[in-house]
């Protein structure tokens, strides 16, 4: 599919992964505009695309001005969520409006518009809950066990509906741990603020074994753009990961490698947050099947994330 020239409104685009893909759209000559509350995201996370962009400042709980945008797009891609499971379980009904009424929003504003407008909708592996089975493939039931978990399954549910039922053309991308700059939480930028106070001494929480799928950000933008090209894609589901799980000790070994920090002590605290599942990894092959292949290896990508890191944050950490 080709963006150039092609209006495409970024729900979340201030957000992390949403800012990511504004870039690359924007550098494939799309018309990007960008709808964020600023809830999580930045302007900050925006500043280089600035120029080239509309903002928008609004919530996509707000139909009107969902459809005023969806009136005037070819394509949306729809990251603006709750992206955080904890603020999910302080707050369900929050969750559900921001993620299950606003995706419908997008879902009813393309309806009620011309119809022919793609929709990539940001899912979550987080459906896919207690799970014991590795690798997870897209077939497997759905059993989440957080409110986020089951928001995200909700708007992939409707995002098929809504491809069967009316024709709006969909497709849902699971996104396993994606990283990369413009990322300020989890265990990759837990480690850099870490070694950033003390490069002596670096904690992971529990046992360090825990197994996660990571993904690069370039990656799953990718992922995300390439199929909403691809009628045969519309109404489905896609993992988006790599296939190799990868512990968080070994993260913080390829990390400390490239920090060139050869005497950092490293201590597992041995008990992890609650509801801290021990693997997480899924299979790729369904949308390999399409061609699709991640590019960065984890140490490259690790590599663009301290590059941000180093120069958004006050820190003494350098790449070598
Ligand atoms: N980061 C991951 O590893 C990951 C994994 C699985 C799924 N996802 C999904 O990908 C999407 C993006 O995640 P992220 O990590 O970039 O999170 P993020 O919090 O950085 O981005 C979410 C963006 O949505 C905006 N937003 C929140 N509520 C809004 C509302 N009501 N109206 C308009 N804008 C609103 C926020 O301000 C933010 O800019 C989310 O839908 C998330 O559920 C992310």
């Amino acid at each position: 599919m080709s963006f150039v020239e092609k209006d495409v409104l970024v729900t979340g685009g201030a957000g992390f992964i949403g800012s990511n893909c504004v870039k690359t759209l924007a550098k494939m000559g799309a018309k990007v505009s960008v709808l964020d509350n600023f809830q999580s995201g930045s302007i900050e996370n925006l500043k280089h695309v600035m120029n080239k962009i509309r903002l928008v400042n609004g919530d996509v709980r707000d139909f009107k001005k969902v459809k005023r945008l969806v009136d005037n797009c070819d394509s949306v891609v729809h990251y603006a969520a709750n992206a955080s499971v904890p603020a999910s379980v302080d707050n369900p009904v929050y969750d559900f409006e921001t993620n299950v009424l606003g995706t419908l929003n997008i879902l009813e504003a393309v309806r009620q518009s011309r119809n022919d407008v793609a929709i990539a909708y940001a899912s979550s592996a987080a459906l896919y809950g207690e799970l014991t089975k590795t690798p997870l493939k897209e077939d497997l039931c759905t059993n989440p066990v957080s409110p986020y978990g089951i928001s995200k399954l909700c708007g992939e549910n409707y995002c098929r509906l809504y491809y069967k039922t009316y024709g709006v053309k969909t497709v849902s991308l699971r996104y396993f741990n994606v990283y990369g700059p413009h990322q300020s939480r989890y265990v990759m930028f837990d480690y850099l603020r870490k070694l950033s106070d003390n490069p002596n001494r670096l904690e992971i929480l529990g046992s360090g074994k825990q197994v996660r799928d990571f993904i690069y950000v370039a990656d799953a933008v990718s992922a995300t753009l390439m199929t909403m090209g691809i009628p045969s894609a519309y109404g489905d589901t896609f993992n988006a990961c790599t296939g190799v799980g990868t512990s968080v000790l070994d993260i913080a070994k390829t990390m400390l490698d490239l920090l060139g920090l050869k005497n950092t002590e490293t201590v597992c605290t041995g008990k992890s947050w609650e509801g801290d599942v021990d693997i997480l990894v899924g299979d790729p092959s369904k949308i390999d099947s399409f061609g699709f292949r991640p590019k960065y290896s984890l140490s490259e990508g690790l590599r663009e994330l301290i590059k941000w890191y180093t120069k958004v944050f006050p820190t003494k950490l350098r790449l070598i």
